[in-house]
């Protein structure tokens, strides 16, 4: 074969690999042209490498060189249009439309813990029944916790190893501790404001109780007290009922023991049946005379009941939970269900 034949054939196919390489614009086609032009068997390249076998043996040099030169020229074009082709289709990817009728993801969103979920339905309950909402400090002085509702300074409820008290004393110099019952409440609303009362309030209170399946050192009550002429134990025994059955449906049991309260008397404890067993979900009673007295009140004028529950065990009751504990890990798998 004649050198310039064979150097015509090169140039054509420089020229049409290059003009095909840079006229692809998908990856596909770009693999069908170098499949075309560099293909190992059969490509454009390796048929004319065949024709150098056949130049002039003086020739043979120049042939050589100059194949060598389309070769690299035909390569780079090829990597050349390859970038080209990739970098279009990332920036095609960024520009694919937006489809507003794909389904989404859902957002996880947070929620109310199932404590403060029970705090608000329980004050629905009672508003219901004509109780509104007070509220009280957590940390107390003596006075509140203990005194004024008629617990005397030998009771071993006051005892330091029964509650949290604080390494520094109020403004007066008295001892301060952590509310160990709202209790507290009842006593700062009746020293501020003359009777009828009708009051619940809900908040956190604080015992050194070992946790266990029931217990907390830190939990929650429910505070009611009504103060009014003539309310009697029926009245208190209504209310918890209706409050009961509000809460926990109407099949709830509910029963009440004789207790002691010092603040109380007569004092009950009151049990709901859950599971096949009573499980105690606080104390009520008609307030003591003492109590009465010591913030301004006329036990012959006025009379009234008080109760605590707890919190805790309410909702624990209402959702099945057997642990009280579980309130308090931050488990979100626990408090999602909610
Ligand atoms: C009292 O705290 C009284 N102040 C209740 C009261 C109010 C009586 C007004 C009369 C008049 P008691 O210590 O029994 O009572 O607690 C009331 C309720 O709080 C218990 O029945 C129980 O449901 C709950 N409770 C008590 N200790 C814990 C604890 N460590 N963890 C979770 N709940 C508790």
């Amino acid at each position: 074969m004649a050198l310039a034949e064979f150097l015509a054939q090169l140039d054509q196919l420089v020229a049409d690999a290059t003009a095909t390489f840079s006229s692809a614009t998908s990856v596909d086609a770009l693999e069908a042209a170098r499949i075309e032009f560099l293909g190992a068997k059969g490509g454009r390249l390796k048929a004319t490498q065949k024709g150098l076998g056949k130049i002039e043996k003086a020739d043979k040099p120049t042939a050589g060189k100059q194949f060598n030169e389309a070769k690299k020229i035909v390569d780079a074009a090829l990597q050349e249009a390859q970038q080209r082709v990739a970098a279009g289709a990332s920036q095609a990817g960024d520009r694919e439309p937006f489809d507003p009728t794909l389904p989404g993801t859902a957002m996880r969103l947070g929620r109310l813990h199932p404590i403060t979920q029970t705090i608000e339905e329980l004050k629905d309950i009672m508003g219901r029944l004509g109780f509104t909402v007070a509220d009280g400090p957590e940390v107390e002085d003596e006075r509140h916790n203990f005194d004024a509702l008629n617990i005397p300074i030998e009771h071993p409820a006051r005892d330091p190893l029964e509650n949290f008290y604080l390494a520094t004393a109020g403004h007066n110099g008295s001892p301060l501790l952590l509310r160990s019952q709202t209790s507290t409440v009842q006593i700062r609303v009746m020293e501020n404001r003359p009777p009828p009362v009708r009051i619940i309030s809900l908040g956190r209170v604080y015992r050194p109780d070992t946790a266990d399946a029931t217990h907390y050192p830190m939990f929650h009550q429910m505070e009611g007290l009504l103060i009014d002429r003539a309310v009697t134990m029926a009245d208190l025994k209504s209310v918890l009922r209706l409050f009961a059955s509000s809460y926990l449906g109407d099949d709830v049991h509910v029963r009440f023991r004789p207790s002691f309260f010092p603040f109380t008397e007569p004092s009950v404890e009151a049990d709901y049946y859950w599971n096949g067993k009573w499980i105690e979900f606080g104390g009520a009673g008609m307030v003591d005379p003492n109590v009465l007295r010591e913030v301004g009140y006329d036990p012959d004028e006025v009379t009234g009941f008080a109760f605590g529950l707890g919190v805790e065990r309410l909702c624990m009751r209402r959702h099945q939970i057997t642990d009280i504990r579980e309130f308090y890990k931050n488990d979100v798998r626990f408090l999602r269900q909610f």
